[in-house]
Parts: C-alpha cells; structure tokens; sequence
C-alpha cells in the first residue's frame, strides 16, 4: 500500500476530535425522514456507513428551519426529533464512527409548503422555479428581521445538534442553497450590506458560521460546504471562491468540503456522468411539473461526461489559497486516485455515490490496496432514487428499484 493511501487510513484530527481514518462519507440527500422525522432507514444507512469504516459519516440536509426546507418528508432541526436524532448518533458511535449534520436553508428554493412566511425568501426576488407547479412561482428578498431570524436558528440548530450526540456540523454554503445564493454573483442582486461586493455577500455566511461558532464551542469541529465554481459564466468563479475561504478560515472554520454548481441551474456540474431524468420524471407527483420535467428537463439535467477527480484543478487553486484543512470531494473512484488527492496536499476525502454503492470500501481499501477501483457507474439512479419509498439505494445493488 503506498504511504498516501496508508495515511488516508490512519486516526486523524478534525479540530477537537479524533476520527478513525480520512475518509468522510459525504451528505448525500436519503429521503428517509416520512413526515420529517429521522426514520429507521435514516439510521440504517449511516450505521451501515459506520460499520463499514468511514472516518465520519454526514446527515444530509439537516433544515434549519421549517421555511428552511425544499420540499415535504424532510427534517428540520426541533426538539419534536431530539429522541430520533440522538437514537440515530448513538447507532453510529455504537459502530465506531462519528457523525456530522449538514446544517441546510433553501432561502428561495422551494416548493415546500405551507409557509409560515407568504413566500421562501432568498437574497433577492427572483423566479423560483422549483415552486413554480406548487403555487409558488417568486421567491422574495430577505429583510433584515428575516436575516436576524435566520442567524439565530443556524444557531439553535446547532446547538441541538450538539446536544443530541452529533460529532459536528457541516453548513452548506453550496450548491445554490440559501447562503450559496447569497455568495453567488448571479443571484445576489442587493444593494445592501449583503450584496454587491465579495465581502457584503460574504457577510450572511460568516455572521452563521460566528453564530454556529457561539452555540457550540471553540472545539466543536465545523466545516462548511463552499462550491468552487457555480458552473456557468454568471455564477462564482475559482478566483472569488478562494477569496471566500480565505475570510471563512480567518473567522475560525475548521475545514471546507469543496464542491460546485447550483441545483437550481448546473445539477450535472455537481455530480456528472448519465442524467437522472428518466428515473425521475415517473416519480413526480406534481402532473404539471411532471410535464415540464418531461419536456424542459435535458436543458438543465444533460448527460455531461464522468471523470475521475473532476474538481482536482480547481480544488488546486483552493490549495494553493489557504492553509486549513481541506476536504476533497468530487469523482474519487479509485485507489489510485484517492493516493493523488492526499498527495497533492487535501487532508480528508469525501465520497458520495462510491460509498452509496458499496458502504464497506474503507475495509476493502484495507485488503485491496493499490488495486481497488469503485464499480459505480455513475448511472447517477441514485439522484432519482431519493424519492423512492425508503428513499435512496445503488440500483446496481437493487437492480429492479425503479421496475
Ligand atoms: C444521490 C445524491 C444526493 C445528493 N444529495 C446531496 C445533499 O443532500 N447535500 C449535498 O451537499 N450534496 C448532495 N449531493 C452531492 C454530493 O455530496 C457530492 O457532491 C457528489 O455526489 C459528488 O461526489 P461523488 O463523486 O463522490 O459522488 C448528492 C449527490 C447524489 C449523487
């Protein structure tokens, strides 16, 4: 085994704890939440995850508020799912694991209803197009109160977080969620303190990450899910991201999870390979937006070619600009390149589809060394199998899931 792969394999530290290895299995949506309760397929699944020796496995898509989620079935972070949360984090640490929540806010994403607010809010009014079948069409601009609101309950989330047993917490900064739209040039149009310059649209992430920071304590290992690229001229570029985590590491983040693309706009530029579509248009209920799916869908869910480490280049850039810990993510799919990612310098690799197929690879890296190579295809079924009952799966390991 090559002393990189052999590192990737040993205890390390993340802040103020210790994780078994390097390899975080990272938050992939599970759809396993009925009626935004952590369900028994939830703890499954990370226990599997745990069991089969991931450093540090990381619930997705923790909402942080019920205005905070992007469609129905899933949790927000209340005392009503305290049982389930702290149930769930005792199974992983009963499997040796540790476990993160992915802090989330949609901001004006939405087509979760009802609203306690007359419609989801981001940085600025815009079309939301995601809510346009569900009779909400706009989204609306955050005003002050509702920014003050929202700090807060980054905060209250994670303070509960704490309390209910996890390990840390990953605040999604990505993927044109709430505080990626307001880091991303082409959806902040404010003329505010909160828009315009990189700093003003810096200013909501790092006044959460200082509030998170507040409610949880100096050693509580936080990390934040920052894109790379937006994926299309208009959105964030490498240069302005790397500004972004140079002022996230001044105010005391612990390690960055480095992605891209927007899933209202550049889906494909997250995760590539085969679209999703045709799995997923069957599976809507909504029959308009199934319409639309059916029709419009190609233009923003293309095939767009697999390769393996496809965010290297730009994570590079990344690497180059700060010195915190960094987190990999983005097409690992083999011995090999797990090796290079460590040797280029990332301290922690996250996995998603890799892990999904097979939960036990930290153990087969263990046997199979230098030789070991995913056999995800990058069907990208999984994407579409979130919404199936029971919620996501590796159709090659179930292959009659959509039958
Ligand atoms: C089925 C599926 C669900 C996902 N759900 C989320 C999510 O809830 N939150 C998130 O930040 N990223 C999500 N992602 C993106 C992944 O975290 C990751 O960026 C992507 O899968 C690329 O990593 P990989 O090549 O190791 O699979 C999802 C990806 C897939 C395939």
């Amino acid at each position: 085994m090559s002393p990189q792969l052999h590192g990737l394999l040993q205890p390390a530290r993340l802040a103020g704890l210790e994780l078994r290895n390097r390899l975080i299995k990272t938050a992939t949506f599970e759809g396993m939440c009925p009626g935004g309760v952590p369900g028994e397929d939830l703890i499954r699944h990370h226990a599997a995850m745990a069991r089969g020796g991931v450093g540090l496995t990381t619930v997705a898509y923790c909402g942080v508020s019920p205005d905070g989620l992007t469609f129905p079935d899933q949790m927000w972070m209340h005392a009503g799912i305290f049982p389930q949360l702290q149930r769930l984090t005792a199974v992983v640490h009963g499997e040796g694991g540790a476990i993160s929540a992915q802090l989330a806010h949609c901001g004006y994403f939405s087509r979760n209803r009802p609203l306690n607010i007359p419609r989801p809010r981001g940085p600025s009014a815009c079309i939301n197009q995601y809510g346009l079948f569900s009779g909400i069409p706009v989204g609306g601009a955050m005003d002050a109160s509702d920014i003050g609101r929202t700090v807060a309950e980054y905060a209250a989330a994670a303070s509960l977080v704490r309390d209910a047993g996890f390990d840390a917490i990953e605040i999604h900064m990505g993927h044109g969620y709430l505080l990626s739209q307001f880091i991303s040039p082409a959806l902040n149009h404010r003329r505010d303190a909160y828009g315009g310059s990189l700093d003003n649209r810096m200013r909501l992430p790092l006044q959460v990450l200082t509030a998170v920071r507040g409610a949880v304590g100096r050693d509580f290992p936080l990390l934040a899910k920052l894109n790379l690229s937006d994926g299309f001229k208009a959105g964030l570029q490498i240069e302005e991201a790397c500004q972004a985590a140079r002022l996230l590491e001044q105010a005391g983040l612990d390690a960055i999870v480095m992605s891209g693309g927007l899933v209202s706009r550049t889906p494909m530029f997250l995760f590539r390979g085969a679209s999703p579509l045709k799995q997923m248009v069957p599976l809507e209920k909504n029959p308009l937006q199934r319409t639309a799916m059916k029709w419009f869908g190609g233009a923003s869910f293309p095939d767009l070619p697999f390769e393996e480490l496809y965010f290297l280049e730009l994570a590079r850039q990344m690497r180059r600009t700060v010195d915190m810990p960094l987190v990999y993510l983005g097409g690992v799919a083999s011995a090999e390149g797990m090796a290079q990612v460590a040797d280029e310098g990332f301290e922690f690799l996250a996995l998603g589809r890799a892990l999904l197929h097979d939960p036990e690879l930290p153990k087969r890296l263990q046997h199979e060394g230098e030789t070991w190579r995913s056999a995800c295809t990058h069907c990208n079924q999984c994407v579409a199998s979130m919404g199936l009952p029971g919620g996501i799966r590796c159709v090659l390991n179930e292959p009659t899931a959509f039958a």
